[in-house]
């Protein structure tokens, strides 16, 4: 934890309010409009809550998929805690967002610099706008943050305010030895890690994950369930499937540590479930994808044999069996005992330490 900023009076001086737009959405989809609305406006933008400020890329028409946010307030001071800043620091920050959390690490450095890359246009041109009026002149660029900033290197700290499946090597580069990359990562089938990385003097980096949050994905990162609402939308034919039973209880395999874990070795497999309502209520179905191969498992209230549909060449529900068997084994370890190594040649995770590697199924991709 930083003791040279005192986030408190950083946070006082620095509100949100100036930086989040007119129109947001909460996360049931409602749209608030301050120029119709401002007391609502007011209300969630002072709430510890995350709140929607673009849909569909900014396309008119679409099906209110988020892809910006204001995030939520204790989740930036938990980041930006956890990102252990020194006033003098070089701070390349990816995501601006609304820029709100861009204004903040500005307002924390006194002696350093903040670089900013948001790969939207017109959420950039807001960011800045709101800058602007609040007399923050952090460095802003348009552009893949994938990619880092190359121009600003070498940063003694790299932020990110979207999940990553792959940590891009270009960060690593980008940050000197000794450095903190902290990011949101996860894979397609569980999106929950807060990864804390170092970097060292031979060119890898490496850490924990350090807390659990759910960023919107990068936008070159997304999976195919991210953008589209419906089973019928993923899978081409989800009726054409082969049949068999389980004795396998579906609920604890999503109990968060366990889903996170099955996800280290199926990161290409994505998961939507689906709840039962009226005659139906207490059930449930989660499918499972990896674009080709998909299975189906329908959970009931009180049965003892659950079945499961899938087709494709893969037995995903037999590989995500296995996952979490194998998570068993190892004590059921939780999400913040699992770390990430970042090399040239790519990225693995392991458990307890870089030598445990966690490896992926033989069948993922
Ligand atoms: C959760 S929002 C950032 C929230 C920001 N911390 C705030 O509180 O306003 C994530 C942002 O990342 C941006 N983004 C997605 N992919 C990106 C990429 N490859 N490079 C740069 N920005 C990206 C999105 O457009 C979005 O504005």
């Amino acid at each position: 934890m930083s003791a040279s900023v005192d986030w408190d009076a950083v946070f006082a001086a620095t509100p949100r309010r100036s930086y989040v737009p007119a129109v947001v959405w909460r996360s049931d989809d409602a749209r608030i409009d301050r120029d119709v609305d401002p007391e609502a406006w007011a209300e969630v933008v002072a709430a510890d809550i995350p709140l929607v400020t673009q849909v569909d890329d900014g396309m008119p028409g679409g099906s209110l998929i988020p892809t910006s946010s204001a995030s939520q307030p204790s989740l930036v001071r938990l980041m930006l805690e956890q990102l252990d800043v020194d006033p003098d620091h070089e701070i390349l920050e990816i995501g601006t967002g609304t820029g709100w959390s861009t204004a903040l690490l500005a307002t924390a450095l006194t002696a350093g610099r903040v670089t900013s890359v948001e790969v939207d246009p017109l959420v950039a041109i807001q960011a800045q706008e709101s800058l602007r009026a609040a007399d923050s002149r952090p460095t802003l660029i348009v552009g893949d943050g994938l990619r880092g900033y190359q121009e600003g290197a070498p940063y003694d700290r790299l932020i990110a305010a979207m999940a990553v499946r792959n940590v891009p090597y270009a960060w690593v580069e980008q940050v000197r030895p000794g450095g903190v990359i902290l990011t949101p990562w996860g894979t397609a089938f569980h999106n929950s890690g807060l990864l804390r990385l170092v970097v060292a003097g031979d060119g890898t980096a490496s850490g924990r994950f350090v807390g659990n949050v759910n960023f919107m994905w990068a936008r070159s990162q997304r999976p195919r369930f991210e953008a589209r609402r419906f089973v019928g939308d993923v899978i081409a034919d989800p009726n054409a499937g082969r049949i068999r039973h389980t004795t396998t209880d579906p609920r604890p395999l999503q109990e968060e540590h366990a889903d996170f874990a099955i996800g280290l070795r199926l990161p290409d497999v994505e998961q939507r479930t689906f709840f039962g309502s009226g005659a139906r209520a207490g059930e449930f179905t989660t499918w499972y994808v990896d674009g080709e191969s998909w299975a189906a498992v329908d959970y009931v209230p009180d049965a003892r044999v659950f079945e499961v549909n899938e087709g494709g060449p893969r037995d995903l529900w037999r590989e995500i069996e296995a996952a979490y068997q194998a998570w068993r084994a190892r004590g059921e370890p939780p999400r913040e005992q699992h770390g990430v190594t970042v090399t040239g040649d790519g990225q693995w995770t392991w458990h307890a330490g870089p030598r445990g590697r966690v490896d992926r199924a033989a069948s993922a991709r």
